[in-house]
């Protein structure tokens, strides 16, 4: 009988030859780190502690550290906020959050009070889900309003919401979606928020790698952001985890003290580690890689257009970010099945989507796709989800597309 050791190595590795090997990867918020990322993941790092007296603000310790053995933790965390400061060109960076939800957490616990008020754009058009009013708002007791958000036009109905603002002075206004397929003009939403005291923050989960590589709203914090912050591993090519920076002083005292021993004790200086490293990458390669990404998405979308496959934002040339939006009523209408069938039998041939109609090209621009290979994919989708082919025939002509994409490049 298999030892369930043997029975979880023999999963892992299928995972791995199938996901890393043979699937084209279109879920908009996953990607692939380099090897060097992946190395350094697994240090010793991954067992250490390190507690500085200078992040306690609240919990004052005698010595420098209390625990000894850090003096290598110490400098590669020092260097990892110095490379993000660089890269996101800011004053302060905390990368001690373990994911984007964690991040939001921090910057919510941190920025509002009981009964505060917060904007967000709703899930149904696109928003994140733990900014609904049952998620994170119930669980810090604030309340929350949509921000009016256009979903036909992919856009902030900016009007409104400066009435909105002006009338109802929320505390923050959170821009950033799970959906998000255009910039947002964070100066006219600034000037509003100034006229009441409120914040703006920023979650960049979605496009932090195409922020950083100065492709897709190049400079939030310069374009009047408080806090920008969100996962590492989406379009930003990190390991999983979170980071927060910021130019205020004030409130990167605030997100400080609300940082150790209160949101995070070890912030797993591995992933910390592992992160430094993507940020040289970033620094070297991620300009070229931001800007072949959205050549590719849309590229990507042109393609399913031409080939029969219903895409929004069609006359705004499909997107402006890593993201594309299946127009799922209109496919379900066209096929007559519903998109969830679809995205089953597009699983079969090996093409890894989501339910939510959005596809990202940040992971098949990591494995060397260009805008001239993009036809050729959209073909491989159109004959799964048009035609209806059998995905096990399609699948054959997916792995031999594939085979000639199997090293990370950037990096
Ligand atoms: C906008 C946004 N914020 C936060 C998150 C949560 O990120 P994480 O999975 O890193 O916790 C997501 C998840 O995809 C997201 O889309």
């Amino acid at each position: 009988m298999n030892e369930p050791k043997d029975e979880l190595i023999q999963l892992i590795r299928a995972h791995d030859e199938w996901r890393l090997k043979q699937c084209i990867n279109l879920i908009p918020s996953e990607n692939i780190s380099s090897e060097a990322v992946r190395q350094v993941f697994l240090s010793d790092l991954g067992h250490r502690y390190s507690l500085r007296r200078e992040e306690c603000f609240d919990f004052p310790i005698q010595a420098e550290n209390f625990y000894r053995g850090t003096r290598y933790i110490d400098q590669i965390v020092e260097m990892c906020r110095e490379l993000a400061c660089k890269v996101f060109n800011a004053k302060f960076a905390f990368p001690e959050p373990l994911s984007g939800h964690h991040a939001a957490i921090i910057v919510l616990a941190s920025l509002c009070r009981p009964g505060d008020l917060i904007l967000a754009i709703d899930e149904r058009k696109g928003g994140y889900p733990g900014y609904m009013p049952q998620s994170l708002p119930q669980y810090f007791n604030l309340r929350m309003a949509p921000i009016p958000f256009n979903h036909e036009e992919g856009c902030i109905e900016y009007e409104e919401l400066e009435e909105l603002i002006a009338s109802e002075k929320p505390r923050l206004v959170i821009l950033g979606a799970s959906t998000i397929l255009f910039p947002y003009d964070i100066r006219r939403i600034k000037r509003s928020c100034d006229e009441v005291g409120a914040l703006i923050v920023y979650d960049a989960s979605h496009v932090l790698g195409l922020i950083a590589g100065g492709a897709f709203q190049p400079d939030p914090l310069g374009e009047g952001v408080d806090v920008l912050f969100g996962s590492t591993h989406k379009t930003f090519f990190g390991p999983q985890g979170g980071i927060i920076v910021t130019n205020n002083d004030l409130l990167a005292e605030i997100l400080s003290k609300n940082l150790k021993l209160k949101m995070v004790d070890n912030p797993h200086f591995n992933r910390i580690a592992a992160l430094a490293i993507a940020l040289c990458e970033h620094l070297k390669y991620g300009r070229e890689y931001a800007k072949q990404v959205i050549m590719n998405a849309k590229a990507l979308g042109r393609a399913l257009d031409e080939e029969g496959v219903p895409m929004m934002y069609k006359r705004k040339d499909f997107t402006s970010s890593h993201q594309l939006l299946v127009f799922i009523d209109e496919v379900e209408r066209l096929t007559g099945r519903k998109y969830h069938a679809l995205t089953k039998m597009l699983e079969q041939a090996y093409i890894i989507v989501d339910n939510g109609g959005r596809l990202g090209t940040q992971e098949i621009t990591r494995l060397g796709m260009k805008v001239h290979h993009m036809k050729e994919l959209a073909s491989l989708i159109r004959r799964v989800i048009i035609d209806q082919e059998d995905p096990v025939k399609v699948r054959k002509d997916v792995l031999a597309f594939r085979a000639k994409f199997q090293e990370v490049k950037y990096c």
